[in-house]
Order: C-alpha cells, then structure tokens, then sequence
C-alpha cells in the first residue's frame, strides 16, 4: 500500500519558530515516529513524505538515522494540507490504484491502525480512522449563542489514516480546485462530491500533534507504550 505523509506546515499553533514535525518527544522527532509507525506496518510498502524543501536536509538526515527498508521519496508540499495531498497524489507512482494519507502529526497511530486501513481500502471507495466523541458538541453563532446540539450518536471526530481509490481522490481534488472548496481532510472532497466514505473505529490515543500540551501527553502515551 502507498503512503502518502503530509508534512509540510509550519506548526503555527505549536509557537514553536519550526515545522513542528521536527520536534523531539522522547528524543526522537515527531516524524521519527510517525515513519517508525510506517516502517512496523507490513501493509505499507511505499512512503512519500511530502513537505517543504526547507525542511529537507533536516528529514534526510532523520532518514539516515532511521534506515528504513521501504522506499521513500520527499514530495514538494503547498501553502495548505489540500495543495499538500494535491501534490502529493501527481507524485504517486503508476502502479498506485489506492493511496492511504496520515498526517505526520498524528505520530501515536499504531501500526496495526494503519495496517487496518490498508487493508480495508482495498474494498471500499474511501475510508477515515475516526472515533466517537466523548463531549457534548454545540453549534454556535459568531455572538456565542448556542444554536443546536447535535445528537452526539451521530458524531465522530476524525483521524487519520485516511484511505481513497486514488483515481476518485484525483477527480475530487481536481474538482476542488475549480469550485475553489477549502477543506481541512480529503475526506470531505469525497463527501462534497457525494462518494461514500466508511469510518474504521480509530483510537483514543491517535492525537494529532497541535500545541505544546499535545507534546506532554505524546510523551506520556509513548512512556506507557513503551514502558521506560
Ligand atoms: N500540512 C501539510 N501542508 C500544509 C499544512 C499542513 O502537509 N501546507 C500537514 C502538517 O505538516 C500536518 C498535517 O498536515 O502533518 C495536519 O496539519 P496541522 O496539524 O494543522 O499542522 P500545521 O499546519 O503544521 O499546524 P498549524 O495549523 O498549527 O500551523
Ligand atoms: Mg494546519
């Protein structure tokens, strides 16, 4: 399965003055980890970082270090996710009919998370990794007035991995870009364009990366995963 990481931000939320990726939660850096999770899923035979040119000698020397035995390539990111995938799918190699896309930041999924995707992918059109949400969700108007309450056994909060036919995923990016669509995951071009996306039950631990109080937390998963 090919594997599509998008890691080309800037970390704004984080304050920190570098990708955030590049920052180290038990002395391994936040993509360390997410291609050691990579490199464990047996699934996975194809790594396609995508990420910004000046962050790659800093990714190069990582790689170095991690020795991986799957190919891997360094893909030219955009200003936002969307482009980022954008490019990240004209990268694909030929041979891709599906595509699996996990945000760097989300360095807790576990390698049988992402073998899970890859496996289910294979017999459907798209899939997202999400779980069911703990807290009562409200909407509410730019006055701070609640307007709704949805009914929380209809709500999931969205991971990933994410996993798309990669011909579908091109056609609804395509279709993005000329209805100028802003989204925040790939799954949503395919809900725009009316294809059914599946959840695979995700896990409560496959944080995404956001502020420095993700970094403690990430440190404590790791420290009782890993158990030292
Ligand atoms: N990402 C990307 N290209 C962008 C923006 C984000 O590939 N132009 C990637 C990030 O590197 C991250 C994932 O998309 O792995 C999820 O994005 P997010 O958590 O929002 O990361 P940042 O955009 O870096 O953080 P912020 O929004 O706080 O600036
Ligand atoms: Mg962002």
């Amino acid at each position: 399965m090919y594997l599509l990481i998008p890691a080309a931000g800037v970390g704004k939320r984080m304050g920190s003055d570098r990708n955030k990726l590049l920052l180290e939660v038990r002395s391994q850096t936040i993509i360390a980890w997410t291609l050691l999770a990579a490199q464990a899923a047996q699934e996975i035979t194809w790594i396609g970082i995508i990420s910004q040119p000046t962050d790659w000698p800093d990714f190069q020397s990582i790689l170095a270090n991690l020795q991986l035995t799957k190919p891997v390539e360094l893909i030219i990111g955009g200003a936002t996710r969307q482009e980022s995938v954008y490019n990240g799918l004209q990268a694909l190699p030929e041979a891709a009919e599906q595509v699996l896309i996990h945000d760097g930041a989300r360095c807790l999924a576990t390698p049988d998370l992402l073998n899970s995707c890859a496996q289910a992918i294979r017999h459907c059109s798209g899939l997202i990794a999400a779980v069911p949400v703990k807290d009562t969700i409200k909407v509410v108007d730019e006055d701070g007035i609640i307007q709704s309450t949805p009914d929380r056994r209809n709500l999931w909060a969205a991971q990933t991995p994410q996993g798309f036919n990669v011909e579908l995923l091109k056609k609804c990016h395509a279709e993005g870009v000329s209805q100028g669509w802003e989204v925040t995951d790939d799954a949503a071009l395919f809900e725009k364009c009316g294809i059914e996306v599946q959840i695979v039950e995700g896990e409560e631990t496959n944080l995404k990366i956001t502020t420095p109080q993700d970094l403690a937390i990430a440190e404590f998963i790791l420290s009782s995963r890993f158990n030292s």
